[in-house]
């Protein structure tokens, strides 16, 4: 049975507990994508996660995500994370970067101007884009030309490389949550008749060729993938899943990646196949409905095999120290949805850690 504060080796990554810190997009970077120093104190408070993963971070201006995301793509950005990096190294910490290009869920009004958002296929998004005007609906993608392909893949390695030098442990591809490479691997918005599609192979062509563009270039051992297989994030309808995810990790798995982060959804038959397929490590993102990852659920995951290691999101944002809560068995405090996303200080870096009472 492991335990949640077991040791865990992923790659080059030395985790010193099993209690990861998952991907939270909170949206208070500059208009320019660049980390400020909130941004720094607010990973540093949680360096005792075994692993911070980070917010989404965009590969390239045409990837542009919500607006207050940060960006791997400009000498300011990589300055930016730097200081961050920095800040959770020297409290002890681990970080890599969850690198993303939002694809069709990219809003022009985010973009450079006249770009207009890109996808697989020209399959609108029933879903919204997060601007300065709030939420709006997203809009009509453009299908990727071949050399569009290219040309991201190769947005992707540099922004491994760019984290690199921003003093990142490593990456994490975001291949899930209906973003572009997850739009690569649903059959309901890849419609391609080339090598990129055309059947479940076409489909994970995507995903494999990016996660080895940035393998090549920061070692395999510093990249982690993270998926969300027939979740239906952003509108990604996926009908056979188990078919595609299969591939994917058959595909992946002689990369000896430094892990596999899998976003479940309520078919526990996929956890489990991915488990079967993959040998290297996984960390789990447990379906809860709408309740956030609790630490009992978490030793429920690692109890039944099927992960190395359960990343908590929520509960991380709103108790900074939350392993040292989870061994104390001490109270977690609930996160306040309302700070999620944009704003400053209040509901980011002002949640207080737990200090055990003194007899
Ligand atoms: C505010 C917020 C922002 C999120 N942003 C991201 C993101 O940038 N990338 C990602 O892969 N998942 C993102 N997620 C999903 C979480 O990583 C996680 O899978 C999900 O919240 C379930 O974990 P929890 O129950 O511990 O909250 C976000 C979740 C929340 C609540």
């Amino acid at each position: 049975m492991s335990s949640l504060f077991g040791p865990l080796s992923a790659g080059a990554l030395s985790l010193p507990n099993r209690v990861v810190m998952a991907p939270m997009t909170r949206n208070r970077a500059g208009a320019d994508g660049v980390p400020g120093p909130l941004m720094a104190e607010y990973y540093a408070q949680r360096a005792s996660a075994g692993l911070i993963i980070t917010e989404g971070v965009r590969v390239s201006a045409a990837g542009h995500g919500p607006v207050g995301q940060p960006g791997l793509h400009t000498r300011a950005q990589i300055e930016g994370w730097s200081r961050v990096t920095d800040a959770v190294h020297r409290a002890g910490g681990r970080i890599v970067a969850q690198l993303t290009h939002h694809g069709r869920i990219a809003h022009p009004d985010l973009l450079p101007q006249g770009v207009q958002p890109v996808a697989p296929s020209a399959v609108t998004a029933r879903s919204d884009a997060r601007t300065a005007k709030g939420l709006v609906p997203t809009v009509p993608p453009r299908a990727m030309e071949v050399a569009d392909i290219s040309e991201t893949l190769n947005d992707f390695a540099a922004a491994a490389m760019a984290a690199v030098a921003a003093g990142f442990d490593g990456v994490e591809l975001q291949g899930g949550n209906g973003y572009l490479i997850h739009q690569f691997l649903s059959d309901g918005t890849n419609l391609r008749d080339d090598a990129y599609g055309g059947d479940a192979a076409g489909r994970v062509r995507f995903a494999v060729d990016a996660v080895r563009a940035v393998a090549g270039v920061i070692g395999a051992d510093r990249t982690g993938l993270r998926i969300s297989p027939g979740t239906g994030y952003n509108d990604t309808a996926e009908h056979d899943p188990a078919l595609t995810y299969g591939l994917l990790a058959e595909a992946l798995e002689p990369e000896n990646l430094a892990y596999l982060h899998v976003v479940e959804g309520p078919d526990q038959g996929l956890p489990r196949l991915l488990r079967e397929r993959w040998t290297g490590v996984i960390i789990s993102s447990p379906f809860t409905g709408d309740d956030p990852t609790d630490p009992d659920t978490a030793r429920d995951v690692l109890d039944s095999g099927r992960a190395d290691a359960v990343s908590f999101a929520r509960y991380f944002a709103a108790n900074p120290d939350l392993p040292e809560r989870i061994r104390a068995g001490a109270p977690l405090t609930e996160p306040d949805p309302d700070t999620f996303h944009d704003g400053d200080a209040e509901g980011y870096t002002d949640y207080a850690a737990h200090r055990p009472a003194v007899a």
